[in-house]
């Protein structure tokens, strides 16, 4: 039902919850990028809607906001070439979640891990917001017909509830009229785990700060964190399937060969039978020499906010223009009265 009548458009979101790190970067800003430079169109999203799921702070939210939007552009992303903009300026989104809420059924919703890990044990205190997320993914993604939805493994099962979402619209209403989006999990750095434990994912929310290489750290602290990573005494192995393991020693080499390009089995035929203690200032130079142009940028863009704000305005202004004719057409299909479709 994908149908080559939809084409080609690519979205994606990151909550603005503060502390980017490496496995931000490899994991989706980097590969955001990429997708941007194949010439595809893109779309990518702040989706500060989704952080006020839980409290947050007003002032935090706003700086989050920010330092997101300045992640994405120190990581390449161009607002001439890609829509950048913060969820909460296109009400589109929140107007095709309510229809997409009567859409997905609770069944559907009371599945998702993500809600199950967040709300803990105490699931009825969680807000009804935090339940519903889903269903407001889903619209940030088919308010625009998006094909191709780039995503951590994590976010799996939300692309599979919005496919259904797609699907139950479509067949309910007898219309093929929302694209089945493909979600797009490729490439080593699609799981960056902890520097201190490699069976742990790399997180913002690790107490420790060591776990994580931050997009604001400097190349001193960035140095530090990797001599200091979790490894284990042998030494490196001369094939991809010796990692299996050691999930310290894979986790750096995953780093390794999503930070310089190259395949696994690339940096095994480099570093196989070599010590930790001769690759790791390696991948120390190699994370300074692609992070810490990053982090300088960051911190250049954040001292003018202001133009931060007119880039993310000017974004929601190109998402609103392809989002609105699309939520008018779904209420059309609908049965609700309004002027015709623009
Ligand atoms: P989060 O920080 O969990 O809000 O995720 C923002 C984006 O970064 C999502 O596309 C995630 O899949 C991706 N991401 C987060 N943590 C990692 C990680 N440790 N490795 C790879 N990708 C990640
Ligand atoms: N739920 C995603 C996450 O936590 C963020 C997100 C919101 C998203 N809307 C999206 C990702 C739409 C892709 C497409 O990482």
């Amino acid at each position: 039902m994908t149908g080559a009548a939809f084409p080609p458009r690519v979205f994606s979101g990151i909550q603005p919850s503060g502390n980017l790190h490496l496995g931000n970067y490899l994991g989706a800003l980097k590969r955001f990028a990429e997708a941007q430079d194949r010439g595809v169109e893109t779309l990518y999203c702040m989706v500060d809607l989704h952080a006020v799921t839980v409290w947050q702070d007003p002032a935090d939210l706003r700086r989050a906001t920010r330092e997101l939007a300045a992640g994405f552009l120190a990581s390449g992303l161009d607002p001439a070439r890609s829509i950048l903009f913060n969820q909460s300026q296109v009400a589109e989104h929140t107007q095709l979640a309510w229809v997409f809420n009567c859409v997905a059924r609770m069944g559907w919703l009371q599945r998702m891990t993500q809600f199950k890990d967040k709300a803990g044990k105490n699931a009825q205190n969680a807000s009804l917001g935090l339940f519903a997320y889903p269903a407001l993914m889903a619209a940030d993604i088919l308010a625009y017909h998006a094909t191709h939805v780039p995503v951590g493994e994590d976010q799996k099962q939300h692309i599979e509830l919005t496919r259904n979402i797609a699907i139950k619209f479509n067949t309910d209403f007898a219309v093929d009229f929302f694209p089945v989006p493909e979600p797009v999990i490729e490439g080593t750095g699609t799981r960056v785990m902890s520097l201190r434990d490699g069976e742990k994912k790399m997180s913002k929310s690790d107490v420790s700060d060591m776990s994580r290489i931050n997009l604001t750290d400097d190349a001193d602290t960035i140095a530090r964190k990797i001599r200091r990573a979790k490894t284990d005494p042998e030494p490196l192995p001369s094939e991809a399937k010796g990692l299996k393991d050691r999930p310290e020693a894979r986790n750096l080499v995953n780093i390794y060969a999503a930070l310089a390009d190259l395949s696994v089995d690339a940096v095994m035929q480099e570093w196989g039978g070599r010590p930790f203690s001769e690759f790791k200032p390696q991948l120390a130079d190699l994370a300074v020499e692609q992070l810490g142009p990053i982090s300088a940028e960051m911190a250049r863009l954040m001292q003018d906010v202001t133009e931060i704000d007119r880039i993310l305005g000017d974004g929601a202004d190109r998402a609103r223009a392809i989002a609105a004719p699309i939520l008018r057409r779904t209420y059309d299909i609908m049965g609700m009265v309004g002027p015709r479709e623009v």
